[in-house]
């Protein structure tokens, strides 16, 4: 994994321009910081989640549930499930047949959340699958029984519009006719609502940025000094696309491990991308796959939405 890591900062720092993968954005320091960013007053996408999950549980449980049928609500990167959790009691009290079945790559979290089921809901069938999305999905054994996918938060708007059609196809090919997926999209609105969610006022989000320098210093023998990096995020209303970057305020050389890399002075790093949709976008992009909309589920204000697709 540490290799993987090496390699893949040093080719995306000897890249033109440079970039670095926000997957590893997620170390211990990282994971805490992104808890803290959805709870930031800009940070409008896991409050608006919540909401549509409070407002909407009831009918989400028709369209999953189909008339009473048995489902596995199997969620993608399931985390804390704080949203997800909503739904899962609400089910529950409404004696839905259903087990739920979080995968995640993090055997420490999933055990965590296991742990705070077994808790809250011990009437709740859970069996969490450590491994990644694919391979688990083939692991889970129905027997027939429908498959639910969750993929929240807008966690598909960090791939580029390619990865996440090639993401979502793969996900096509791997399930059967009437499973369902649920997904999570952060929809176009007023640039300035976007802009200041990923450019809050204590700096959590700088933090979150310039805690890959920090790693990339910890376990890559790295001499970043932050000091001489600025956080600059932007958003482009034209394609709907947030970017973060780390600009380098002078000219300097790098050290890591045993490689040099060099910087000109105002350079920058692209860190992430975080893609905004129109629901026409939503729409195309399901059909393009092959998937058809079911049905969108909205927050009050129209910020995000929860679309339902179905194989
Ligand atoms: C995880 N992901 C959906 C977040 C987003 O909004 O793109 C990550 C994030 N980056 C900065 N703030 C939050």
């Amino acid at each position: 994994m540490k290799n993987q890591f090496a390699h893949d900062v040093l080719e995306g720092l000897n890249s033109t321009p440079k970039t670095l993968p926000s997957k590893y954005f997620y170390d211990k320091k990282g994971d805490e910081l992104f808890r803290q960013i959805m709870e930031l007053d800009e940070y409008y996408l896991t409050r608006c989640e919540y909401e549509i999950f409070q407002t909407c549980k009831d009918d989400l449980l028709k369209v999953f549930a189909n008339s009473s049928h048995k489902f596995n609500l199997v969620e993608f990167g399931a985390g804390d499930g704080y949203k997800t959790k909503v739904l899962l009691s609400h089910f529950l009290s409404k004696g839905a047949d259903f087990q739920y079945v979080p995968i995640d790559i993090s055997g420490n979290v999933l055990k965590l959340l296991e742990n705070s089921l077994k808790q809250e809901m011990p009437d709740l069938a859970v069996n969490g699958i450590r491994n990644d999305y694919f391979k688990a999905l083939e692991q889970l054994e129905n027997g027939g029984t429908r498959n639910v996918i969750f993929f929240l938060g807008s966690n598909i708007g960090n791939f580029k519009y390619e990865q996440a059609v090639s993401f979502l196809s793969e996900l096509y090919e791997n399930l059967r006719k009437g499973d369902l997926l649920l997904i999570g999209f952060d929809l176009k609105k007023d640039p300035e609502v976007i802009l200041s969610a990923y450019d809050d006022n204590e700096g959590v989000t700088r933090e979150f940025n310039m805690n890959l320098l920090d790693r990339i210093n910890n376990e890559l023998e790295g001499s970043f000094d932050r000091n001489t990096f600025k956080h600059c995020p932007s958003y482009n209303p034209l394609t709907g696309t947030t970017e973060s970057f780390l600009v380098s305020t002078e000219e300097q050389t790098i050290e890591i491990m045993d490689s040099a890399v060099h910087f000109e002075a105002w350079e920058a790093i692209h860190t992430e991308i975080s893609q905004k949709y129109s629901l026409t976008n939503i729409h195309d992009m399901a059909r393009q796959v092959g998937f058809t909309v079911k049905n969108n589920f909205f927050d009050q204000q129209r910020y995000f939405v929860d679309s339902v697709w179905e194989k």
